[in-house]
Order: C-alpha cells, then structure tokens, then sequence
C-alpha cells in the first residue's frame, strides 16, 4: 500500500511523516537545531542542519517499521519560507543562510522600492512590498556586504528546495514558497524578469519554478542510500509552510480561512483570484493548490507573547503545573479565564519582535497598557491573550475588507488547543471557529501534496476532502462579541498613539549600545 512522506524544515528543528493515502499517520519524528544570532537582529542557521534532521527524522520514521521502504511512493517538501541559501558552482553553501526572522535589510528594502520605481510599481510587479525577512533583499544585502560571497553564488535556494537539492542534485522550487522571495510575478506564476533585471540579479541565480503538486525531482542513489529508501521515489513540489501548512488544515476553497496560533499567528485565505491589498498589509501569495492564491496576514509574536510571559513572569505557575504534572499553558489560561473579558481596562500590544501585519514596523515594542492597582497577574495573563487574539483579528479584518468571504475560521496551533482561548477566538473574531482532525500542519500537508501529485488524487482539493474532516464548532457568544467590537478599536487606536515613539525608543537603545 503506498505511503507518502512529508518533511517540514521548520525554524526549530525537522518534523517528518508518513501517511498512507487516507490521511492515516503511521510515523512521525522530528529532530532538533539551534539558530544563531552573530549580532542583534541577525538570524542564521547552518542547512547542513536542516540535512542532517531530514536524514535523522527519516531513518527514525523507517525504524518504527509501521511501512516497508517499499512503500514510500512520493516525498513532499515543506519548510520555513523565504530564508537564503547560497550556492556556489560545485552545489556547496557560502555562508549560513539568512533565515525569515532577520532583521538586517532595511536598507535594502528600500533600494529595491526605489529600483522598482516606488511601493506602488512593486507592488504591480511582485503582488507585495518589500519586507526585511524576505529573499530578495537578503541577496541585495549579500552584494552590498560581502561582496566576495556575492561573486562565488550561482544558485540561490529556500531552505525546503536546498534539502531537494541534497535529495535528488536538482535545482527546484514551487510557487508557493517562490512568492516569498519578492522576485516571483505572483500574478503570472514565473519568476518576474522585469525586477530581476531592474536589481541586476542573474536570472540562472533561481532554479525553475514548478506547480505545487508536480513531481520535480528524483530521490538520487546516493541520498537513497542515506535515508534507508528505495532510488527514484518522486519528489513534488510542496509547499512554504504557510501554504503546506494550510494544505493540511484543508483551506483550499473560498471562504474557509485559518488562524494558526503558534509562536507567531498565521492569518491565512484560499483566493481564486488574485487579491492584492492596495497598501500591502497582508502577503498576497501563489497558493499550492494549482491556479490558485493566498492572502495571508502574519502577526511575529502570538503565542510567541504567552510563551514570553510564561517564561519570564510564570515561574511560580511552572514549578506548580510539574507538581500537579500539567503543562504550564493550563494554569495561565486558568489564571486568565477568571478575570472578565476586556481584563477590566488593561490592554496588551504584542509586538515583542516588532510587526508584519498590519503595521510592517520592526520598531514596534510590546506594552500593557491601562495598569492599574486592581489588576494582578490573571489581569496580565488575559490580556496577553486577548492582545495576541487582536493581532490576528487585524489581519481578518483586512482579508474581510477585500471581498474575501469569511464562513468558517480553522483554528490549529497552541492557541487551538485550550477550550477556553478557542472560544475567545470566535468572540473577538466575531465568527464560527472550527477545529479539525489533522494537527500536524505543514508537514501533513506536504505529504497530502505528494499524494496528490503522484496520482493517489486528481488533486490537492480532492486529497484534503478525503482526508480532513471538522470535529468541533464553536460559536461566538453574541454579548462578548458585543464588547469585544467596542473594545478592539481602541487596541488599534493604541499602536497609532505610539508609532512615532517607537522610533525614538530604537534610535536611543542604538545610540546608547553602540
Ligand atoms: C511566512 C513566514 C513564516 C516562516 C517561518 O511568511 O515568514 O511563517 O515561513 O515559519
């Protein structure tokens, strides 16, 4: 019986499964690696890692023995999108790549709306504006800097298509994930030679850009040998892990949307048309299921906020969830869930990395705001959560405003997991949350896109029908929702009173640590 395999190379480490062609998970493993970051706001890792992970987390899938080798009929790639690998002739990376999160191309950012002849002609050409944890401008900030490295590349890879590369010698990307580079003509699936051209960037720099479920490439002997697996298993093409991720949380159709609450948050919609938003504050993005795009809102620290929290300010409730051998997560919420809705007045911006969506602002800071006597730390829980919960609710609001239709939001990540911060998603949403079957994200979706593109389904939307099915429905409760739409105004209100602040705040920290 065919098995397919999907492997996700996430920030933290590898997670790799099987599935048999009913969506049924037989194995899955995951490995480990660190993150460097050489100076404040650089993010690095080395991709031999990403490598070593695949291997490790295939050979451990393979030593279950839940499937024969035998039985692997197709790989599908998924993994952390727009980081950089740079090649050079003989296939050998340069310099660690420069991942998603970093924050070291301002600069270059501008050059290229300048280039393209400002944010609106961009915007025309690549369906988004240029943000620092883009591909694009991590190649621009290479030439600038060490232009040394610069003159060696011949090949610029994401990270899931440099581990196709070390699975198969073949240069290939998707257009999901390509669309994150800033250099692929979103509206024409193909990599955009009018902006290659207009930043001088070799077009052989990029490999070719494939469909999402179409085969692409080859498991060599060499590789085959390595992972345990048979020569010649079809790799396809897969997905970023937003799109793979939502793949497999089954947002293939018009009006199904998710929000995925993990370290960051993930507001993500199926479009079949193009939809951009004139001022660029959500990704507009190839979708991998073929013909079809994305819109898709990213707030950097969601979950990200409670887990934060939890770290700095929760160690009392650590040390007592290992006593009574619950997760920590359970005893916030607890703490939270007893204090109103609204935190009795106390509001919480997230922005701990500064924001994407809707702000684009790497300034931005994180702040309570309206501390009073009265509150106590159930108060700054909530409102972490709620904080977290509006972020999101900025990016819906904006998919709302352009026609998308919204009937039905998936929730998956850990804000999916509590009862309590599910119902608080459809309260301040204002709309019906849904859970669902499958929760490994990205890397089910990847194997979903293997089976499909291999012939187990006609297509991606045909795989996920067969295999994801709704399991709760929560609706939101009309009177919270009530005073949750007069509460979020002001939460928007709150970053436009300190924009302008949070550049001073910057440039004094920069003046003062140089
Ligand atoms: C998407 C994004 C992140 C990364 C890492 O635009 O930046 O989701 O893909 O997970």
């Amino acid at each position: 019986m065919p098995v397919y395999i999907g492997i996700d190379i996430g920030t933290s480490g590898t997670k790799t499964l099987a599935i048999r062609d009913n969506g049924q998970i037989l194995a899955t493993a995951t490995a480990a690696y660190p993150l460097s970051s050489p100076r404040p706001g650089w993010s690095e890792q080395d991709p031999e890692h990403w490598w070593q992970a695949t291997v490790k987390t295939v050979r451990k899938l393979l030593a279950t023995k839940a499937f024969r080798p035998d039985e692997v009929a197709g790989i599908g790639l998924s993994g952390q999108m727009h980081g950089s690998v740079f090649l050079d002739r003989d296939g050998n990376v340069i310099r660690p790549a420069i991942l998603w999160n970093d924050q070291r191309t301002a600069a270059e950012c501008e050059q290229i709306e300048q280039v393209a002849g400002g944010r609106d002609a961009l915007i025309r050409l690549v369906a988004n504006p240029a943000l620092t944890g883009f591909t694009a401008p991590k190649i621009l900030w290479l030439r600038n800097h060490e232009p040394r490295n610069f003159r060696r590349v011949r090949k610029v890879l994401l990270p899931k298509d440099y581990v196709r590369y070390r699975l198969s010698g073949t240069f290939a990307t998707e257009v999901s994930d390509a669309s994150g580079t800033l250099l692929l003509d979103v509206a024409n699936r193909r990599w955009s030679d009018e902006l290659l051209s207009k930043l001088e960037l070799d077009a052989d720099l990029l490999p070719p850009v494939f469909e999402s479920e179409d085969v692409t490439a080859e498991l060599s002997a060499a590789a085959a040998r390595r992972l345990g697996l048979p020569k010649g298993v079809p790799i396809v093409g897969g997905g970023g892990d937003q799109a793979a991720g939502a793949v497999g949380n089954g947002i293939v159709k018009r009006g199904i949307i998710s929000a995925t609450m993990g370290t960051s948050g993930v507001v993500f919609a199926h479009s079949d048309e193009l939809q951009i938003d004139p001022q660029g504050r959500v990704h507009t993005f190839c979708h991998a299921v073929r013909g079809k795009w994305h819109v898709m809102g990213v707030v950097l620290s969601a979950g990200g906020s409670l887990q934060w929290f939890r770290n700095q300010l929760g160690s009392e409730e650590i040390r007592k969830a290992r006593r009574l051998k619950v997760d920590p997560y359970v005893l916030l919420t607890e703490m939270a869930e007893a204090v109103p809705a609204g935190s009795e007045g106390l509001y919480f911006l997230p922005y701990l990395t500064g924001e994407r969506t809707p702000h684009a602002d790497p300034y931005a800071r994180a702040a309570w705001i309206g501390l009073s006597l009265r509150h106590g730390k159930g108060h700054l829980v909530r409102a972490v959560i709620e904080g977290a919960t509006y972020a999101m609710r900025d990016s819906l609001e904006i998919i709302r405003g352009m026609n998308v239709p919204v009937r039905e939001i998936r929730l998956s990540g850990g804000g999916a997991r509590s009862p309590f911060w599910r119902q608080l998603q459809a309260d301040v949403y204002g709309s019906t949350v849904a859970t669902i079957n499958a929760e490994e994200g990205p890397a089910f979706g990847a194997a979903l896109l293997a089976a499909a593109g291999t012939g187990a389904y006609r297509n991606v939307a045909q795989a996920c029908a067969a295999t994801i099915t709704v399991t709760s429905r929560r609706k939101p409760d009309p009177k919270l929702r009530r005073r949750y739409n007069e509460l979020y105004p002001v939460y928007c209100r709150l970053y436009r009173a300190l924009k302008d602040e949070y550049r001073t705040i910057a440039e004094l920290v920069q003046k003062h640590h140089r």
